[in-house]
């Protein structure tokens, strides 16, 4: 197993080690697994002068799966999007091909009350939200600035999806629903974007060949409600980027904090990058007080996905839920009655109940 740990910016670096600590537990000396660790974002400019430097990527290509930590600083919107440690991490994925975000919402029972929502509402809630990640007006060309024939500053994207973009992605949205619940909805806005009527039409006609799924499609202003209102009616969503983007953080936060959601990025083999949902959170930067959790959970996503280890998956999650159980919890997720414990001392408990 050869993996490469971008640990990155912010909190990435301290969550990412505590992951690194899990995984190295769970796998005990049975499994061989070289990790190669390696600059990126800020930390990739300070060391090489570039937020994905050439000798990152090299090693990014040549590992079977990426631990991802978190990276950009405030304010870096102002750099060139080449020069952005934010935008590394999607120069990297675009780089490698990984077109299938996995963001899995759930509730572990003990946060229940962390959530905005009634018990209700989200007892029991578990669905995946997959997200387009390399097409979409996020890449799509024309793109910029300029002046119009007004004399009008002006700024442009395009929202543009290829077929062969659509059919992967839905190809992937039905085997992931057809190894849960047979339930896929897709998300869009064909009522007013041409773009999305041949995401529309692509995705149904892909459905055809998945007649034990059962395919809905719901428009993204309707879809946004209906996750707010019942989430547990959904299963699997699959949608493209920018509505992937905005519903899966929707998603997450139904669950309660975002300390806690994992996620991957897979391609068309079983190479994935791996990452919390969360960013580089400079509030609580080196402070030992980010939730180690979601980095945890995305390195567990890494043993099922890319090593088909589901069992050390299960015993990864499955100590997460004990500590969570025992009453550990960081300050984003903290409730009375429990024990306040920092980055360092979560991951060990980890360890300890792996
Ligand atoms: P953020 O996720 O870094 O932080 C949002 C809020 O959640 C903050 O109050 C933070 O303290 C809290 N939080 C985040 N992760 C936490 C954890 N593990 N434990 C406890 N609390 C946690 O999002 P924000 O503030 O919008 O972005 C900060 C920087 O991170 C920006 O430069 C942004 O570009 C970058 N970013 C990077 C991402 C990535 O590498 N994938 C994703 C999102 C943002
Ligand atoms: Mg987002």
């Amino acid at each position: 197993m050869k993996i490469a740990v971008l640990p990155g910016d912010g909190i990435g670096p301290e969550v990412t080690a505590e992951a690194v600590r899990v995984l190295k537990a769970v796998l005990g000396s049975g499994q061989a697994v070289e990790l190669v660790e390696a600059p990126i974002g800020q930390a990739g400019i300070d060391s090489a002068g570039d937020p994905l430097p050439e000798a990152t990527l090299r090693i990014a290509r040549a590992a079977d799966a990426i631990l991802f930590g978190s990276a950009g600083m405030p304010g870096d919107e102002a750099i060139p999007f080449a020069m952005r440690p934010g935008a590394s991490l999607l120069r990297l994925r675009q780089q490698l091909g990984l077109f299938a975000n996995f963001r899995p919402a759930f509730l572990f029972p003990e946060l229940i009350g962390a959530s905005t929502l009634k018990p209700e509402v989200i007892e029991g809630l578990d669905l995946m939200i997959l997200r387009e990640l390399t097409g979409d007006v996020y890449f799509g060309e024309p793109r910029g600035t300029g002046t119009n024939a007004r004399g009008e500053r002006e700024a442009f994207n395009t929202m543009r999806y290829s077929e062969p973009e659509v059919e992967r992605i839905a190809h992937v949205a039905f085997r992931t629903a057809r190894a849960r619940k047979r339930k896929l909805c897709s998300v869009d806005k064909a009522n007013v974007l041409e773009v999305m009527q041949l995401w529309r039409e692509v995705v149904t006609r892909v459905g055809a060949e998945y007649q034990d799924v059962e395919l809905t499609h719901l428009f993204i202003d309707a879809a946004a409600m209906q996750l707010m209102r019942a989430p547990k009616q959904f299963d699997v969503i699959v949608t493209g980027n920018i509505f992937g983007d905005i519903l899966s953080d929707a998603a997450a936060m139904l669950t309660g904090s975002i300390g806690m959601l994992p996620s991957a990025s897979m391609g068309a083999g079983t190479k994935g990058l791996y990452e919390p949902v969360h960013g580089t959170a400079p509030d609580i930067a080196g402070k030992d007080l980010a939730n180690p959790l979601a980095a945890i959970l995305s390195m567990a996503m890494m043993l099922r996905y890319s090593f088909g280890l589901a069992e050390q998956a299960d015993r990864v999650e499955g100590a997460v839920r004990r500590v969570l159980a025992e009453g550990l919890r960081t300050g984003d997720i903290f409730q009375g009655g429990c024990r306040r414990v920092g980055t360092r001392e979560m991951g060990e408990g980890v360890v300890a109940a792996v």
